[in-house]
């Protein structure tokens, strides 16, 4: 039975509105436990959700985390180094207890309590607080921005913008999450996407022109500290790639990567652990993608990311150019507008050569130790399609026989990690919503009906998924298990419910597809359409 989609969302936008207005002003409990929050952005006059944080302070703190009664005690920040180190023996401080000093950096003394990575914090779209600390790192905040201006909230996604702008401005980067060790690596680079994004829902060309130079600011750092030069048949070509080029183990996995280490000889393990911050930057910590051409993919120590050009690295920076481009001509700046479109064009000749396989019909991240393409599948090698980085359109149609050839449709819960079971939570058989957005809207692209199709076909099987487990978990998840369509697992901690991504990606299929979707099983034959609206009402209420 089809979902009366537009009709559930309707209703469940109203009802959501009502019950916010007796939640709480979001940022009472926040000011209690830091007076420096004077910074704090949270657009109080608009339609937002008290249910979620955006919150800013002068130490760097960018949160995006639900209410939570554990706040003052479970949230955590980074904070510049001097302070601290001064605060770091105050323990009636709340910065005190979160705080990681300088010799952490270097990985030599840690204080136990980092080196268990006790302090917990809250994350996007969950009800409590995780071990990690991860709050806005990797980018899930793309996805859960496009979820928000289906939501009608736009305000909220300008707050969001204007805290990772002002990281960039602050550090000239957007550190891979918001505690002081995260400041040695970013995150993959998508925050040229949601200037756009947000600038489309809402055409507020002020809010472009006052931050362009900080959008460019960001780009200079992929350019400046990420760049890598490969010689193909005689031809230079610069292209990107994760690369965090600091000793030491993570602070967040301390003890985890201190035991890795241990099993090569010291020579080998300052580069270990220069490779696994790089894992963390690329987003998928961690996925046998960073570990092939080594013998064994069980052995996480043997990853090497920074030796891969990856391909959606490459395809992200070629949209945020292309983007950069129209947003100058937009301003009225030409030079800087064709300054960006030759970047842009480079780039693309540039994956061309070294990424495209024209036989497999798919791009493929190259290896910079022995010169090849890694011809496993991984859902990035259609990231191309999805970021408009091809000038051929015939490209999405043989995207469609690669999926075919690679045997990807016959997975009816969702589009694997890769096809290697390592363990690893970026391996089979775990499926990410965002990684299905890559391949759905990439192939949603093409001009034939039947590739269409298999678009539609895909956002079907996931978002089924996605129904399934909420109707016996009431939860949504932030990874799924595409072998038998529960939460997923492996990796280094526990699944997370929630979830913002998962939830953003959600709305964004039935946004798309909402006429056509159906719950389809027999299960959800059974049971109640409430259970449908509360699907809805849990993705527009409790998230990210
Ligand atoms: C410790 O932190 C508390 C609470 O933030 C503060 O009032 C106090 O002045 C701090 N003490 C020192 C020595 O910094
Ligand atoms: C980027 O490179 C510049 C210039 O080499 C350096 O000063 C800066 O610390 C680097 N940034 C990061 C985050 O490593
Ligand atoms: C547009 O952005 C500016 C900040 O650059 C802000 O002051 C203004 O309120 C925004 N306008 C709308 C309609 O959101």
């Amino acid at each position: 039975r089809t979902w009366e989609l537009p009709l559930l969302l309707l209703l469940g936008l109203g009802l959501g509105l009502r019950s916010q207005e007796a939640l709480p002003p979001p940022c009472e409990r926040f000011t209690a436990t830091g007076s420096s929050c004077i910074r704090f952005r949270w657009p109080s006059s608009t339609l937002t959700t008290s249910s979620l944080w955006i919150c800013h302070c002068l130490q760097l703190q960018t949160k995006s985390c639900r209410v939570s009664a554990r706040w003052p005690r479970s949230t955590t920040i980074a904070s510049p180094s001097s302070s601290c180190r001064s605060l770091s023996s105050n323990t009636s401080s709340p910065w005190g207890r979160s705080c990681c000093p300088g010799p952490l950096r270097t990985g030599k003394t840690a204080p136990s309590f980092c080196r268990r990575s006790l302090t917990p914090s809250c994350a996007p779209g969950q009800s409590s607080c995780t071990r990690s600390g991860r709050s806005w790192e990797r980018r899930d905040s793309y996805w859960v921005m496009e979820g928000l201006l289906l939501s009608e909230m736009a305000e909220t996604v300008r707050g969001m913008l204007q805290n990772f702008l002002d990281l960039v401005k602050t550090y000239g980067h957007i550190p891979n999450g918001g505690r002081i060790y995260y400041l040695q690596r970013s995150q993959p680079p998508l925050l040229t996407l949601m200037m756009d994004r947000y600038i489309a829902h809402t055409s507020n060309t002020t809010f472009l022109q006052d931050n362009i130079e900080t959008l460019a600011l960001e780009l200079d750092f992929w350019t400046v500290n990420r760049t890598v030069s490969v010689n193909l048949g005689g031809e230079s070509y610069i292209l990107n790639r994760y690369y965090v080029p600091y000793g030491g183990p993570r602070p967040e996995s301390y003890s985890k990567d201190e035991e890795l280490a241990n099993t090569l000889p010291e020579g080998q393990r300052e580069a270990l652990w220069a490779e696994l911050k790089a894992g963390a930057e690329s987003g998928w910590d961690f996925s046998s993608r960073w570990l092939v051409g080594s013998p064994n993919l069980d052995l996480l120590s043997s990853i090497h990311t920074s030796k891969q050009v990856p391909v959606d690295l490459n395809a992200f920076l070629c949209q945020a150019e292309e983007l950069m481009s129209s947003f100058y001509a937009r301003l009225g700046d030409n030079v800087q507008a064709a300054r960006y479109k030759s970047l842009r064009d480079q780039r693309l000749a540039a994956m061309q050569a070294v990424l495209w396989d024209e036989q497999k019909g798919a791009w493929f991240d190259y290896n910079l130790e022995n010169g090849k393409k890694n011809f496993e599948f991984y859902p990035s090698n259609l990231s191309p399609l999805w970021a408009g980085c091809f000038s051929d359109p015939g490209v999405v149609d043989k995207a469609l026989k690669y999926l075919q050839d690679s045997q990807i449709l016959t997975y009816q819960y969702g589009i694997p990690s890769s096809v290697r079971n390592t363990g690893q939570q970026w391996d089979f058989p775990n499926g990410w919503a965002p990684l299905q957005d890559l391949v759905i809207r990439g192939l949603a692209k093409s001009h034939s009906p039947q590739t269409q199709e298999v678009a539609f076909q895909l956002a079907q099987n996931w978002i089924r998924t996605n129904f399934d487990v909420y109707s016996q978990k009431l939860a949504m998840y932030e990874k799924y298990d595409i072998s038998n369509g529960q939460p997923g697992g492996g990796g280094e901690y526990e699944v997370q419910e929630g979830f913002g991504w998962t939830n953003g990606v959600a709305l964004i299929l039935m946004d798309h597809y909402g006429d056509r979707l159906t719950s389809g099983t027999q299960l959800a034959f059974l049971i109640p359409h409430c259970l449908v609206a509360a699907f809805l009402l849990h993705l527009l209420l409790r998230w990210p």
